[in-house]
């Protein structure tokens, strides 16, 4: 039986439908939060994974190393199995790469294809990050993740941190996006750490990263 904290993590994108076989949604492949999720198994730490619509075909309902996976679809699916879950966790890693918008109303149906141009209301999604940290109690950390250019990945990770009210964030350049490497940092409130070596293919980065979170979460 594992001894560690309870990790809950989210990974993939969300899917916002237009309509019953179109939808709005990005390009991650949860890559990243599947292998956080092992690596948290392999530390020894019970791992709940909250995996989005990937095209990989689902690993049923368990990863090599035992971890609990439940599939989710859009960012309200999301939002549900968060609170659900959150509170039966000590650490939440939110590595989902979230929609930031979706329809403002799914069409019935399939819509039909049209001659001219066509416009579609979007509406905001609800930060869960956001959600997550204003309900969570003092003992439970927070973890959230940037995606930015690298130019500006350090002061962006920076706002990040103080907007969502996290405990940390793991800041990716844009380039992790299709790349089997990763050159990403932690950036803590007291200063960026990196991890050694330069960019690490993801298995080996999310070992590093599960490491510091322990580390910070002993801390805290
Ligand atoms: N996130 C979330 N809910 C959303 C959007 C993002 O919980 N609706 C989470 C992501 O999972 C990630 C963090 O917030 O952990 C940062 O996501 P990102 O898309 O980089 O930031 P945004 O909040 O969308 O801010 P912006 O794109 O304007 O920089």
């Amino acid at each position: 039986m594992p001894s560690g904290p309870r990790i809950l993590i989210t990974a993939g994108p969300t899917h916002e439908p237009i309509d019953a076989v179109r939808y709005i949604g990005n390009r991650s492949s949860g890559r990243l939060g599947r292998a956080i999720a092992d690596a948290a198994e392999t530390a020894d730490c019970p791992a709940t994974l909250l995996l989005g619509p990937v095209t990989e075909p689902p690993r049923d309902q368990k990863t090599p190393h035992e971890a609990a996976v439940i599939r989710f679809r859009r960012t309200h699916d999301l939002q549900e199995l968060i609170r659900n879950h959150w509170p039966a966790h000590d650490i939440l890693i939110m590595a989902a790469a979230v929609c930031d918008f979706m329809p403002a109303s799914e069409m019935p149906g399939k819509g039909p294809r049209r001659s001219g141009p066509v416009s579609l209301d979007l509406i905001p999604t609800p930060d869960l990050l956001q959600e997550a940290a204003s309900t969570s109690r003092s003992d439970q950390t927070l973890i959230g993740f940037a995606l930015e250019a690298s130019s500006e990945l350090e002061q962006k990770a920076r706002e990040k941190l103080k907007r969502k009210g996290v405990h940390a964030i793991v800041a990716n350049p844009l380039d992790t996006m299709d790349s089997d490497t990763i050159d990403g940092l932690l950036l803590l409130p007291d200063g960026p750490s990196h991890a050694p070596g330069g960019p690490l293919p993801k298995e080996a980065f999310a070992a590093w990263l599960i490491d510091r979170i322990l580390e910070l979460h002993a801390e805290r």
